[in-house]
């Protein structure tokens, strides 16, 4: 399971990531199996030291030979633990640096994806194996055909014994893998389904509550959950099976080799040392069988985790090693853009072409779903393009690397989200917070005052999503957040929603000051006192630039025909009047 790509396009970066973790992994076991075959062969100490004992200390009576034997044994027992030890400590560590060489990784891809933690999760898994009993069973089975040929030395008909009694293991492992394989990965997939539905539902847990969602969420999940427990179950009845079946089989080899130990004994063939050691040889040689077929469940498992992981990591959007450039003074150009969300495949905006210049400020309205969010997202370059170029000072936002070009770039999502961590940290994006700029954006958003009525001022500690916060107080430290560190391009996406009179008033003194400060800024908004305040005014409608033009020229158009809406003064009725 480790290295079967198929030749094709080069490697994504994270697809290379993967491929260096497994490369740790299949080094280490390497220096594993090199321990394994020591601690194999000392393994075989107390058969050894039957042997002698029974043939020649009971033999010749010697009590000396006795002692020699048994500080010798003794002495092979001691390395053995000592070598066990280290193995085990190389296992550990090995998952350590598995862990170290992903899990940054993973976690962007956690980021990314946005939807749960189901690759840190498969992580775990994963690293979980490789340094489980599983993966030890497993390196200790190339020694089978070692110890086999140790029993044939002892005698040959002994050796027929164990070698036959590995033959029907081995078959009874490859029956347990056919029974097993389907219903366990279903099984697998279905309990992952389930514990992400489990998760999106907890984050609206209030919608729930409130509604009394409880028993109908509670019903979808027990279906998805008992369906996946069914398989489970039959999986493992299955398993079960095969792995009762296995225990008594080997038993019974046991009481078999004894047998035909005894049998040649009493032909005078072999001796009861011979007897008794092949007995242990032999529990030796066909233990890692055992071992795997009760493990195998662990194994088909990890098999699942590590498709799912290569499946998300390929998606990872690959990191360029872009040459770092010059911060951009915020000249923000669509060029021919047509795009939609990341997985659809239609375009939910089309032939967007637009520039704006520094200093100057777009307002984008239009009815819902317009596209106006799309917009801001692909200004953001957090989605791209399927057709045409969005360009941040003349260079594709896309080929901008994101720690160099965040920091210029101010974003208020439609649907704020705040992170576990004070105020302070929040508002500087949980970088090292520079007091004196976390302040100036916090005026500028006009949330300053607020911020002071806090119990702990800006080091209040906001709980999961800003769950403590009311809903204008989470959009104006957003909009703090999104003014920090001078940003030379500010997307704000109906940054009033959630504020009063006098938030709104703050929003549009800060987009003052933004442009008298050279800033690009893009507002969205429906409300016409805000948008009055913009230069430049963009309606959106059906995902197409409806018009575009100085605000003073589209202002009234637009106005007028909104005016004519019985329902209103509500700049979103716009769809009604272009349709
Ligand atoms: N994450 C997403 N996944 C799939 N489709 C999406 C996603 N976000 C938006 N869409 C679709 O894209 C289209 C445009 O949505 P968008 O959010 O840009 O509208 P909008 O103009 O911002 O609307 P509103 O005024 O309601 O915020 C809609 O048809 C919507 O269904
Ligand atoms: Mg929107």
């Amino acid at each position: 399971m480790t290295s079967s790509r198929a030749p094709g396009p080069a490697p994504a970066a994270s697809d290379s990531a993967l491929h260096r973790a497994l490369q740790i992994v299949r080094r280490t076991l390497w220096s594993v199996a090199f321990f394994s075959f020591f601690i194999n062969l000392l393994a075989l100490t107390s058969s050894l030291y039957m042997l002698q004992v029974y043939d020649r200390v009971l033999a010749s009576r010697s009590l000396p030979t006795l002692l020699y034997l048994t500080l010798f044994a003794a002495g092979c027992l001691a390395t053995l633990a000592l070598l066990e030890v280290v193995r085990s400590r190389l296992l550990v560590r090995m998952g350590v640096r598995f862990d170290a060489q992903l899990s940054g990784l993973v976690f962007r891809r956690t980021l990314q994806g946005g939807r749960t933690a189901q690759p840190l999760r498969d992580l775990d898994q994963l690293r979980n194996f490789f340094a489980g009993p599983t993966t030890l069973s497993l390196l200790d089975a190339p020694w089978m055909p070692v110890y086999i040929g140790l029993v044939y030395l002892l005698h040959p008909w002994l050796g027929h014994v164990a070698l036959a009694g590995g033959v029907l293991l081995l078959g009874l492992g490859l029956w347990n893998e056919r029974a097993t394989r389907r219903p366990l990965t279903e099984a697998g997939q279905e309990m992952s389904a389930s514990a992400q539905f489990a998760e999106l539902s907890g984050r609206n847990a209030e919608v729930v509550q409130a509604m009394g969602m409880v028993p109908a969420l509670s019903r979808v999940w027990r279906l998805r959950h008992d369906y996946a427990l069914g398989l489970q179950g039959l999986a493992s009845d299955e398993a079960a099976n095969v792995a009762g079946v296995a225990k008594a089989f080997r038993l019974f080899l046991q009481v078999a080799i004894l047998a035909v130990g005894a049998w040649l004994v009493i032909l005078q063939q072999s001796t009861a040392g011979v007897m008794i050691a092949s007995s242990i040889v032999m529990g030796r040689a066909l233990a890692p069988l055992e071992s795997a077929i009760g493990g195998w469940r662990g194994f088909l498992g990890a098999r699942e985790a590590y498709r799912r992981l290569s499946q998300d990591l390929q998606a990872v959007a690959d990191e360029r090693p872009a040459m770092p450039l010059p911060r951009p003074t915020g000249e923000l150009v669509f060029d021919g853009v047509s795009a939609g969300p990341p997985e659809a495949r239609h375009f939910t905006v089309q032939g967007l072409q637009f520039r704006v210049a520094p200093g100057v400020c777009l307002g984008i309205t239009g009815p819902s779903a317009a596209g106006k969010s799309t917009l801001a997202r692909l200004a953001m370059g957090v989605w791209r393009p399927g057709v045409g170029v969005v360009r941040l000072d003349g260079v594709d936002i896309a080929a901008w690397r994101r720690e160099d070009v965040g920091p210029a770039l101010g974003y208020l999502p439609q649907d704020i989200e705040l992170f576990p961590g004070t105020v302070a940290s929040n508002i500087a994006r949980f970088g090292e917070p520079d007091p004196e700029q976390v302040v100036e954006a916090a005026r500028l958003a006009g949330a300053h005052a607020m911020i002071l009525t806090l119990p702990q001022g800006y080091d209040t500690p906001i709980g999961p999503a800003g769950a403590n916060l009311s809903g204008g107080q989470r959009q104006r430290i957003g909009l703090a957040r999104a003014f920090y560190g001078q940003p030379a391009l500010v997307v704000l996406d109906e940054p009033t929603s959630n504020l009063d009179a006098e938030g709104e008033a703050a929003v549009r003194q800060a987009m003052e000051a933004l442009k008298a400060a050279g800033r690009t800024v893009v507002v969205i908004a429906h409300r016409p006192a805000l948008l009055a305040g913009t230069d430049q005014l963009m309606v959106v409608v059906d995902g197409r630039i409806a018009s575009l033009g100085p605000t003073a020229e589209v202002m009234p158009a637009i106005t007028r025909r909104v005016m004519a809406q019985p329902e209103g003064r509500d700049l979103g009725a716009l769809g009604v009047a272009h349709g």
